[in-house]
């Protein structure tokens, strides 16, 4: 992906949040009595309970062509910017608290929807797990069980209306807790977009758990998509607001260079980054390298949603 040198301007992370700030609004807080009325039970808080359901029964129909990724490897290598352009951001992420999580589901819907992360899972069904493969746009690949729901539940929970088009994800947005927010070069929160046929096609998944068990803050705990047959910075972590609208929304990384990183995305050997050759693609673990394959070989489930679009580049980068 894009990456800059960090700036002299840049504000360090010791001084995120000033202790004295910290101390000063606990004193404010307490002489106005809510730290009594807390401790009583009377303020409103936001209940935490974690997401449950893990493991889940796996779906046969989703089988893989290649050996699981070892755990280790796909929960420690892996790209998440609001915590650092390392691939190595496990210990930053821990600053992440994902329980409790409210979620907004909003725009071009019946009504716009306000919902912790755990009760929209119970809302949605059991959560089952799929194996399957997943493509860095930076030729790095896995191959991982993931738990969750079918992204089709989501879009019929939330009733959007007819004029919906498209379904646009946002990240949370903390710069206090992820130390990548502070580097305003980027343009945060981080965005990502699909169709509404995307959304309802049998392969996206709102994703809450890998490897039976909760998602690792790193791979975007409490709750993610995958999209297997696009290049994985479409898979969004985190996300804390669904959108319906008649917009193409514009991504994260497509608003920092357009050239290189399409709203569609989707994976094909034959079109290579402006940078590299998405020919083939590096397995995490053993480092084998192997063919990329059409649509990330899910060519049979999703090449119909495209067959009326010319068949160009622009599919596919
Ligand atoms: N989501 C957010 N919010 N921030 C990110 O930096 N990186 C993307 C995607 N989702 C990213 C994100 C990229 S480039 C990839 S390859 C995948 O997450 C990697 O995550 P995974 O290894 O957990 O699948």
């Amino acid at each position: 992906m894009l990456i800059r040198n960090k700036q002299s301007w840049e504000m360090p992370e010791h001084m995120a949040t000033p202790e004295d700030v910290y101390l000063n609004r606990r004193q404010i807080l307490a002489a106005m009595g809510f730290g009594l009325a807390a401790g009583m039970g009377i303020m409103p808080k936001l209940a935490a309970a974690a997401i449950e359901g893990f493991p889940a029964k796996r779906n046969p129909s989703f089988t893989l062509d290649r050996d699981l990724t070892p755990e280790d490897e796909a929960t420690s290598y892996t790209n998440f910017y609001e915590f650092g352009s390392s691939k190595n951001i496990s210990r930053k992420a821990k600053r992440l608290k994902p329980d409790p999580w409210s979620l907004t589901i909003d725009g071009m819907v019946e009504e716009k929807i306000t919902i912790n992360a755990d009760e929209l899972i119970k809302k949605l069904g059991d959560q089952e797990e799929r194996l399957y493969r997943h493509r860095c746009v930076e030729a790095w690949a896995m191959a991982v069980p993931w738990t969750g729901i079918p992204l089709e539940k989501l879009v019929r929970f939330a009733r959007p209306t007819a004029s919906a088009k498209y379904l646009r994800f946002e990240t949370f947005h903390n710069p206090d807790i992820a130390p990548g927010q502070r580097q305003q070069w980027y343009p945060w929160p981080y965005v990502e977009g699909i169709t509404v046929d995307e959304a309802m096609n049998v392969l996206p998944m709102l994703v809450t758990g890998i490897y039976g068990k909760a998602l690792p803050n790193q791979n975007g705990a409490p709750i993610r998509i995958i999209l297997p047959w696009k290049y994985g910075f479409k898979s969004i972590k985190s996300i804390s607001r669904i959108t319906f609208t008649d917009e193409k929304p514009v991504s994260f990384w497509e608003e920092l260079q357009a050239k290189e990183y399409g709203f569609w995305a989707n994976v094909n050997p034959e079109y290579d980054h402006p940078r590299w050759s998405q020919k083939t693609e590096r397995l995490l673990g053993s480092g084998e390298r192997v063919p990329t394959q059409l649509y990330n070989g899910y060519a049979e489930q999703v090449a119909g949603l495209y067959a009326n679009m010319p068949q160009d580049r622009s599919l596919f980068f």
